[in-house]
């Protein structure tokens, strides 16, 4: 409900924006302030070295979810946050490993020249059957499989489609070839398919087939694998409005502060944690009329796995109440951006549609650097849970991204202090747009943002 206010607002705002009134009025609001005296609250604050330092600490070693790594990043993001009197929590997770301890396919009693792979959440068992060849295991090309394993061309239908219809027709087990030359890394099946599936490459694929064509074959599928439960980690800390003037409105800033195994994710995503950790320090010493949420999640290189389970933990009212997400994910890359305007910054969103972070954001980046700030349509972070429950969410980043994204590479001698700087400046306005507590709701609309123009870009990310 509260949402739905400000995005009233805000389309009364475009259309007044459109003629110069609105700008005029903006710049000389009746308290005599422009938006820029407001701005610098926030912006004289900002101390890009401690956004580089904590760069340099978390960057000194790999933080792959559910390693020992990882809790060294929340042990010292958590210390932040506490250091600056926020309520914070450690949200603890479930992840999952596969252990393998081993996966053999024979052919007539032979081990097939290769190591093959089990597709993920494949059941451990041992089978010894028929082979019969099945195409890409559409309905149609199946007969009746009892008591035989299926041998399966990957492609055109998904595995877990693919698995179904073999074992509705009674296969014991699956055996997929690639359907490029791209290895034997492939492959899933969902809870209840309870039958060995197992990934090959094309070559030996291919061979089976011809063989098939000629002689009967047995083959055996024993797979013997492990689900290991670790635990990962989000940092949530919650910076409470000034009590006399709250809103009830919530924003949220994110970043993700695991990274791949073996990177040291300088830029991936220790720059976002440095900038959520500096805004916080930054706005908890400036009065406010909305709850600020500062939150760095673990898993994110998993596929959005803390940003879910937070997404998931959050109340109805919870999710009424927040206004909008600000996801910074790699916001410091001296080589990301190539020759763009703004050294490559955008806002991309799940459905590439502007909302109202990408307007406060164009708006912050206008107003305060001269900048123009395009958006664009982009998954691949935390903002997707976000969005997925309708609240206004973007992603801002330099797009291309690096060379070194997600390379041993992504060091911290490969941070620009200008685009953290950047980042910082563009996130911190556009919240404090929202938080500053001369504008409820922003509804004060001779204080609100002059909105602006910016453009959609179909950009290549990497
Ligand atoms: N920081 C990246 C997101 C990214 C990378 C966006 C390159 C745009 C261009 C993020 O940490 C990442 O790597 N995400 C994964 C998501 C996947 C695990 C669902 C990705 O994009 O592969
Ligand atoms: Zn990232």
């Amino acid at each position: 409900m509260y949402r739905k206010s400000i995005s009233a607002i805000l389309a009364i705002g475009l259309v007044l924006s459109s003629g110069s009134a609105y700008a005029q009025q903006v710049k000389s609001a009746p308290n005599g302030h422009s938006a820029i005296a407001f701005d610098n609250k926030v912006l004289n604050k900002i101390n890009v070295d401690n956004m580089y330092n904590t760069i340099a600490y978390l960057s000194e070693q790999p933080r792959e979810a559910g390693t020992e790594g990882e809790v060294r990043a929340v042990k010292y993001i958590e210390s932040q946050f506490k250091s600056l009197g926020l309520e914070t929590t450690i949200q603890p997770f479930p992840i999952y490993d596969t252990r393998v301890n081993h996966v053999i396919v024979q052919i007539n009693g032979n081990n097939v020249a290769e190591s093959p792979k089990p597709f993920s959440g494949s059941v451990s068992k041992k089978v010894t059957a028929p082979l019969v060849y099945i195409g890409t295991g559409l309905p149609e090309e199946i007969g009746d499989l009892t008591g035989k394993i299926a041998l399966i061309e990957r492609g055109g239908i998904t595995f877990i489609e693919k698995v179904q219809n073999a074992l509705e027709k009674g296969a014991v087990g699956v055996l997929m070839y690639n359907n490029s030359s791209a290895g034997n890394s492939f492959g899933q099946v969902q809870d209840g398919q309870n039958i060995p599936a197992v990934a090959i490459t094309r070559a030996t694929g291919l061979q089976l087939v011809e063989q098939l064509k000629t002689t009967e074959v047995e083959a055996t599928l024993d797979v013997d694998i492990e689900k290991i439960e670790k635990t990962s980690y989000n940092v949530i800390a919650s910076l409470k409005p000034n009590k006399n003037k709250d809103t009830g409105q919530i924003v949220t800033v994110g970043s993700h502060h695991d990274s791949v195994p073996g990177g040291p994710g300088a830029n991936d995503d220790a720059s976002g944690v440095s900038a959520v950790l500096e805004l916080a320090r930054v706005l908890s010493k400036t009065p406010i009329d909305t709850e600020i949420r500062f939150m760095t999640f673990g898993s994110e290189e998993r596929g959005m796995v803390g940003s879910s389970y937070y997404a998931a933990s959050l109340s109805k009212d919870e999710v009424s109440r927040i206004q909008a997400h600000f996801q910074m994910d790699m916001i410091g890359g001296r080589d990301a951006g190539e020759d763009n305007p703004a050294g490559g910054l955008i806002m991309y969103t799940i459905d590439g549609k502007k909302n109202l972070v990408t307007d406060l954001g164009a708006a912050a980046g206008a107003r305060i650097r001269s900048e123009t700030i395009p958006y664009g349509q982009l998954g691949r972070s935390d903002h997707q849970p976000f969005h997925e429950l309708g609240i206004p969410a973007a992603l801002f980043i330099h797009s291309p991204v690096e060379p070194w994204y997600h390379k041993p590479t992504d060091t911290l001698d490969k941070i620009s202090k200008e685009k953290l700087q950047q980042v910082a400046e563009i996130v911190g306005a556009s919240v404090y747009q929202i938080a500053r507590p001369d504008t409820p709701a922003l509804v004060n609309a001779t204080v609100a943002q002059e909105l602006v123009d910016y453009p959609f870009e179909n950009r290549p990310v990497d």
